[in-house]
C-alpha cells in the first residue's frame, strides 16, 4: 500500500517534470513567434515594403515588380504572420490540454491562412530572387507546408490525437521557415560573397533545418517521458 503510494507520487512528480519541459519549449517557441512577428509587422506594414533591405537588394538586381506583385506579398505576409500568431495560440491551448473550442477555432484559422499564404505565394517564387534555384526552393517549400498542415488537419478530423500532434509540430515549425532563411542568408552571405548566392541556398536549407530542430525536439521529450516511465516501474 505505501509503495504503491510512493509509486503513484514519484509518477506524478516526473509527469510534472515532463509538463514544465513541454511548457517551457512552448515559451520558448511563442517568444520567438512574437519577435519574429513584431519584426515582420515593422518591416511591411509599418516601415513599407520598398525600404527593406530584400526589396533594395531585388531592385538592385534588376527586379521590376509585375502589376499587383507588392499586393500578393502584402497577401503572402500579412497571412504568414496571423498562421504564425494563430500557431502559436493552437500550440498552447493545446500544451495546457484546456480550452478546446478555442484549439479548434485557432487550429482552424491557422489552416486557413497557411493556404491563403501559401497560394500568394505561389506567383511570387517565379520571381524570386536567385532565378530557377529559388523558384525550385520555394514551389517546394510550399508543396511541404501544405502537405504538413493537410495531414495535421486530416489527423485531427480523425481524432487520431498522438499523431496529431506530431504532425502540427512540424508544420509550424515550417512556418518558420522565413525566419530561417533571413538568419542562414546573414551568415552565409559573408561567406558566399553574394547576397543573392546567399539566399539561394537559404531557401534550400531553411525548412530542412526547422524539421530537424522539431524532430529533436519531438525525439527528446518521447525519450524523455519513455525514460520516466521505466524509472518508476
Ligand atoms: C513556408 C512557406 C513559404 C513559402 C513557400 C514562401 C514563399 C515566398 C516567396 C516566393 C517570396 C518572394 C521571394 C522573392 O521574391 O525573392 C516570399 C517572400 C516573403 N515571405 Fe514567404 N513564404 C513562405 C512562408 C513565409 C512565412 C511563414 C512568412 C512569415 C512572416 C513569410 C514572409 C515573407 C516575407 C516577409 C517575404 C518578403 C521577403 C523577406 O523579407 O523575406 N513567408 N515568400
Amino acid at each position: 500500500m505505501v509503495k504503491d503510494h510512493l509509486v503513484m507520487s514519484l509518477s506524478d512528480a516526473k509527469n510534472q517534470d515532463s509538463r514544465n519541459l513541454n511548457n517551457w519549449i512552448a515559451w520558448i517557441v511563442v517568444i520567438i513567434a512574437v519577435l519574429w512577428i513584431l519584426h515582420t509587422t515593422t518591416q511591411y506594414f509599418v516601415m513599407g515594403v520598398d525600404r527593406t533591405i530584400f526589396m533594395r537588394h531585388k531592385i538592385q538586381t534588376g527586379f521590376v515588380p509585375w502589376d499587383g506583385w507588392r499586393l500578393v506579398l502584402s497577401i503572402h505576409v500579412a497571412a504568414a504572420i496571423v498562421a504564425l500568431a494563430t500557431g502559436a495560440i493552437t500550440f498552447m491551448l493545446g500544451i495546457f490540454k484546456d480550452h478546446w473550442s478555442l484549439h479548434r477555432l485557432a487550429g482552424r484559422t491557422y489552416v486557413i491562412t497557411v493556404v491563403v499564404s501559401g497560394t500568394a505565394g505561389l506567383p511570387l517564387a517565379f520571381t524570386a530572387t536567385g532565378g530557377a534555384p529559388a523558384t525550385a526552393g520555394f514551389l517546394v517549400l510550399n508543396c511541404v507546408w501544405l502537405i504538413l498542415v493537410a495531414s495535421a488537419f486530416v489527423l485531427a478530423r480523425k481524432r487520431d490525437v498522438l499523431r496529431h500532434r506530431v504532425w502540427a509540430v512540424r508544420s509550424y515549425a515550417v512556418t518558420f521557415a522565413n525566419m530561417t532563411l533571413h538568419l542562414v542568408t546573414a551568415l552565409l552571405t559573408g561567406p558566399l560573397d553574394s547576397r543573392t548566392a546567399a539566399y539561394t541556398v537559404a531557401v534550400w536549407l531553411c525548412w530542412p533545418l526547422n524539421l530537424c530542430i522539431a524532430e529533436a525536439l519531438l525525439r527528446g521529450i518521447a525519450n524523455l517521458k519513455s525514460a520516466m516511465k521505466k524509472n518508476v516501474t
